[in-house]
């Protein structure tokens, strides 16, 4: 596989609403983000993914964009960008920008226009439909911040299509004049010097002909409407043409954002002689404690399904396409709360979890806050809560009879805020995150949990994960060896061995919160890694203390 700079890199996330606030006004910014510049050069990553920093009323804190080429008032300007990106440049850390393109803003230029009646030429950037005669939406298809996803406009009497919130109305990627206007503002951002870019549900841009109904699941209020616009017909002569038309000029790097993505998807995506883009996210470990009602159908978590899922996709991309590892997000709450152990052992479970993902085969990916071990929150009331999903969902269940207090035992194990509070930087005030009122509150463990504190500790997660980041750097053996999986059939254990040129490498990973034993047969005097101060008993039998992970390295 031709090497690509990509390949050996860790990208890390900045949320930049809730990274540091420079200025008082309770919102994080660029300035913050120069601010902390160097405190990301001592983790050690390589690239950062922003998410986005452009114009927009904030219905979905900046994935609702009113202007691609303006900075966010309360995030700065676009001089403060110029720096940001040189600094940046100048301490070796890329730039990837978010680019949300399956929708725009209704308050984007573009919809402003369109609204404005059925002969404006901006009509056709959007995708507007009749009702049906008798007075029914277009279609039957549910939006994923709850409701319908179709908005009526009383002008027109036609109803637009909006997947999310009905401030984000579908880009109508059919249209060749949008798709040039949207290739020829990713080229001029990628001539400001930027180094790729992240693609927001990109593959739900291309819907079937015709918007048919979607398939209604028991007790759903609305179609899914997936089956005709997940991986749609055109997408991939779309992001071929958006490659040729953009990125593939520069050495970027890609990655799209793919709910509903298999590994046979995701190989064509990836795969470099089809040219569309580096790696996508796939969102099947994600959805490993959702149940048949979806992510607020919680659902207990088991490691052999964990084994399964990264298993396939580590076997079916290998030498044909690119993988990117990740545990949290925006989106997601976090993975230590999740997976681990959020009291006794959140030290040991966050550098476990860090092991398993960093040891394998492709391009890791870190949310702000994981290398502190940041956890869920717990809000006592809903009105604590700035996430628009979770405002929805509860306002269309509550209004249904839902059980409020288990609606807010589900938000707090899966809300999005639970990513979203700010990064605990100190234990002053306000984790140090803002001198103002933050604009989410905090996670009242930052005395505890905080980036001052870690900083100070050795045998911090935080300088685990730099020592992992750093190891990538040094071995191709993580970088391109290739995988199998061990003890398969081990309940609490998550065993894997990479191999490469010559040399092996065991990984165990335990999810107990017990000692727990598991056969051995190699040799165990080189440890790569660990995250105990002291080696494991290893005789006939490794025996694990709570989850403990430790990597072996021998030559065969
Ligand atoms: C995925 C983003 O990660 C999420 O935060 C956003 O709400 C939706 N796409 C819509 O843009």
């Amino acid at each position: 596989m031709e090497r690509k700079w990509w390949h050996d890199s860790v990208v890390y996330q900045i949320y930049p609403r809730s990274f540091k606030d420079s200025n008082g006004d309770g919102v994080g910014d660029l300035v913050g983000i120069i601010e902390k510049l160097d405190y990301l050069k001592e983790l050690g990553i390589d690239v950062i993914w922003l998410s986005p920093i452009y114009d927009s009323p904030n219905d979905d804190n900046g994935y609702d964009i009113r202007d691609y080429e303006a900075i966010m008032e309360e995030f700065g300007t676009m001089n403060d960008f110029d720096r940001l990106l040189a600094r940046a440049h100048e301490h070796g850390i890329k730039i990837v920008m978010d680019l949300v393109v399956n929708h725009s803003s209704d308050e984007h230029a573009w919809f402003v226009e369109s609204r404005k009646g059925k002969d404006n030429p901006y009509r056709d950037y959007y995708i507007w439909r009749k009702g049906n005669p008798d007075g029914t939406l277009p279609n039957n298809w549910g939006s994923i911040f709850s409701g319908p996803a179709w908005e009526h406009d009383v002008e027109s009497d036609e109803y637009y299509l909006h997947l999310f919130s009905k401030k984000q109305p579908d880009l109508n990627w059919e249209n060749e004049t949008m798709r040039r206007d949207v290739y020829a503002m990713m080229k001029r951002w990628l001539d400001r010097g930027i180094d790729g870019f992240r693609m927001d549900v990109i593959n739900l841009i291309s819907k079937a002909d015709g918007l048919p109904d979607g398939k209604v699941g028991e007790g759903a209020l609305y179609g899914d409407g997936g089956e005709h616009y997940v991986n749609g017909p055109r997408v991939h002569e779309y992001l071929r043409e958006m490659h040729d038309a953009s990125f593939g000029q520069y050495d970027v790097l890609t990655v799209g954002e793919m709910p509903g993505a298999t590994t046979e998807d995701a190989i064509l995506y990836t795969n470099p002689e089809r040219k569309e883009v580096n790696m996508v996210f796939t969102f099947e470990h994600m959805d490993l404690d959702s149940g048949p009602g979806g992510k607020w159908d919680v659902v207990p978590f088991h490691l052999a399904k964990l084994k399964e899922n990264f298993t396939k996709w580590q076997t079916a991309l290998h030498g044909k396409g690119w993988n990117s590892l990740y545990w949290n997000n925006h989106d997601q709450p976090r993975v230590v709360s999740r997976f681990g152990d959020d009291s006794v052992y959140r030290v040991e479970s966050a550098k476990m979890l860090a092991t398993l993902l960093h040891m394998l085969q492709g391009t890791p990916y870190i949310y702000q806050g994981e290398e502190l071990g940041m956890t869920n929150v717990s809000f006592e009331s809903i009105e604590d809560y700035e996430d628009i999903e979770i405002r929805n969902m509860w306002r269309e269940r509550t209004a249904l009879g839902a059980s409020p207090a288990e609606l807010l035992r589900s938000v707090h194990i899966k809300g999005r805020d639970n990513a979203r509070t700010p990064m605990q930087w100190s234990a002053e005030e306000n984790a140090g995150f803002t001198t103002g009122k933050p604009w989410l509150k905090v996670n009242p463990n930052y005395p505890e949990i905080n980036a001052e504190a870690v900083l100070k500790d050795p045998n911090s997660i935080f300088y685990y994960y730099k020592q992992l980041i750093a190891l990538r750097h040094q071995h191709d053996l993580m970088v391109y060896g290739d995988y199998t999986l061990l003890h398969k059939n081990h309940e609490t254990v998550y065993a894997y061995s990479r191999h490469h040129e010559g040399e092996t490498w065991y990984i165990y990973c335990s999810f107990d919160k017990q000692e727990t034993k598991v056969a051995l047969d190699h040799d165990t005097s080189d440890i790569v890694i660990g995250n105990y101060a002291d080696r494991p008993h290893a005789g006939q039998e490794l025996t694990l203390r709570p989850y403990e992970a430790v990597v072996y390295r021998t030559k065969a």
